[in-house]
């Protein structure tokens, strides 16, 4: 199988993913793509000999359809079978998640369906829960709303502020991807909860 994987920033995650994609893993990664042009990732997914791409939002001011059609423009000739979204900052409208249907992951900093969208630290934090972590789900036209792929849940510690506890979400994060994109290769269901 060939995977893209898209990134905004350092890469921490598509690092993790491309790392485990080797050996007997039945996928390959075949594209880094950023919407930013001077992401870390980009750097990190060079150094690791992963052909990448750079389609820039601000170049479609306002024209979000222009934009979903050059991704679609510059992912579609690696011939990806999945697709990684990896801290991808970008919302995606249906034009863009048709054309991936049943074939696209995300991982999103909290336990889906708690704190959809941004600050999720934060609201963890603010809502005193005592665990908190991170999915990987199927994306759909919704928002963090499509099918839960894997669940990574991590102890909410005294003290902790949104960045001690983001940095240990991202711990969980580096462990459940892999994981999770191994299983969808094999063309494995169901959910994982680590
Ligand atoms: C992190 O906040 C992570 O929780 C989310 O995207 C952000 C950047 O991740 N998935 P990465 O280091 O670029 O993978």
């Amino acid at each position: 199988k060939r995977v893209a994987i898209l990134i905004s920033g350092s890469g921490s995650n598509m690092v993790r993913l491309a790392e485990d994609m080797q050996g007997d893993h039945p996928a390959r990664p075949c594209l880094v793509l950023s919407n930013v042009p001077d992401a870390g990732g980009l750097a990190r997914a060079r150094a690791m000999g992963i052909p990448t791409a750079v389609v820039e939002h601000r170049d479609f001011k306002g024209d979000r359809e222009g934009f979903e059609n050059a991704l679609i423009s510059a992912i579609d000739p690696h011939a990806p079978d999945i697709l990684c979204m990896a801290g991808f900052m970008r919302i995606l409208t249906p034009l863009f998640i048709d054309h991936y249907a049943g074939r696209m992951l995300n991982i999103h900093p909290s336990l889906l369906p708690k704190y959809t969208g941004l600050n999720t630290h934060a609201r963890a934090l603010a809502a005193g829960d005592a665990q908190a972590g991170c999915t990987v789900h199927g994306v759909t036209a919704e928002l963090d709303c499509g099918p839960i792929l894997g669940q990574a849940q991590v102890p909410v510690e005294p003290g902790d502020t949104p960045e001690t506890l983001a940095a240990r979400v991202l711990q969980a994060e580096h462990r459940l991807y892999p994981a999770v994109l191994r299983r969808f290769a094999l063309g494995q269901r169901g959910m994982l909860r680590l």
